[in-house]
């Protein structure tokens, strides 16, 4: 039995603590920024909206604060979005701990200074001394995994050894677990697969759609490679595997589909999805600015349309 900290409590942190409780860890959830989360969670019935399920008795419900790091765990796992990073950053730079980390969230960050693209495990790792981090990817619908419908996901670290370790800890027959050494091609992958489901989404048409799916591989592999990810990642969990769930229903390939459909994106964010966070919308935002100087366009050539799609406004035409 292992003390397990989850540091997020929206849908995929609360999903997260089911596989982690059924293997008799000790698990707490701490959620620092949300007070609609908070309600839910310190709440007797732990009633999760998002998820629509009451969640486990056992899930035990800590306040967050420094100290709150500062106990011992075995493993803390970060489920914030992309936009909380920076401030959990913050938070672990403070502290001198050596406990294992495992991150959930998926994204990329600009790092203007620089002119660079980095990574989460990057960029905690600039801030956090104690390195110890593994990333989890891969389809896996917060919604379906409290339903404990089976799925498989990827932890990467380049020390499998601690990979296998979390994996062992977290793992149920529902929860499979594959492991990978290509930390940045796993990352790299589950992020820009955002942006790929959105392009799929906007083919009318099966056959539409899946020609975009091909094509998208190949600029996939290609961003993967420049990264200096594996080229062969891109075909695994956090890739094709991440990309067929996003692309078949989620919130990205909802609005490529209105953007196929001929809205703009503000059009289409305004009249149907207003405060739904489209994360690929976020990625184009904070990656467009280096792919456009930085990357021969001719390789990724619906990367570079919807950009103009996004950023400038425009309809959407991927012919
Ligand atoms: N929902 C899924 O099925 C799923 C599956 C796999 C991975 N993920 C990844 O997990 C991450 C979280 O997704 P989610 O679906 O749980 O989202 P969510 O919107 O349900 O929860 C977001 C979490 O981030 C926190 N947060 C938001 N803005 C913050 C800020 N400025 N500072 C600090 N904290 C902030 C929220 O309070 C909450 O804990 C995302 O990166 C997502 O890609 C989600």
């Amino acid at each position: 039995m292992k003390k397990i900290l989850v540091i997020g409590g929206g849908a995929m942190g609360s999903a997260f603590t089911i596989p982690c409780l059924e293997n008799k860890n000790k698990v707490s959830i701490t959620e620092p920024y949300s007070k609609n989360f908070i309600k839910e969670l310190s709440s007797k019935k732990k009633y999760h909206s998002s998820l629509q399920i009451n969640l486990p008795k056992k899930l035990k419900f800590r306040k967050f604060s420094t100290n709150l790091l500062r106990e011992k765990f075995d493993l803390i796992v970060i489920a914030l979005s992309l936009k909380g990073i920076d401030f959990i950053g913050k938070e672990l730079k403070k502290l001198k701990i050596k406990t294992p980390i495992l991150v959930l969230t998926k994204g990329l960050k600009y790092e203007k200074k620089k002119n660079k693209i980095l990574t989460i495990s990057e960029q905690l790792k600039k801030n956090y001394n104690g390195m110890n981090i593994s990333v989890l990817k891969g389809p896996c619908l917060a919604k379906e995994l409290v339903r404990k419908n089976q799925t498989s996901v990827i932890i990467a670290n380049k020390n499998i050894k601690i990979a296998q370790w979390i994996g062992n800890i977290i793992s149920t027959k529902y929860y499979i677990i594959e492991f990978s050494k290509d930390i940045i091609g796993v990352e790299v992958c589950s992020a820009i697969k955002n942006i790929y489901a959105m392009i799929i989404g906007a083919g009318q048409s099966l056959n539409t759609s899946s020609s975009l799916f091909q094509k998208s591989i190949i600029e996939m592999k290609y961003l993967t490679k420049y990264f200096k990810g594996k080229e062969l990642t891109t075909l695994g969990l956090a890739g094709v595997g991440d990309l067929y769930v996003s692309a078949a229903g989620g919130r990205n390939s909802k609005m490529g589909n209105y953007l196929g459909k001929g809205f703009t994106f503000k059009s289409a964010k305004k009249k149907f999805m207003p405060k739904d966070t489209v994360e690929g919308e976020q990625l184009v935002r904070e990656i467009a600015p280096f792919i456009l100087k930085k990357i021969n366009k001719k390789k990724v050539p619906l990367m570079i349309k919807l950009f103009r799609t996004i950023i400038n406004n425009k309809k959407l035409i991927l012919r």
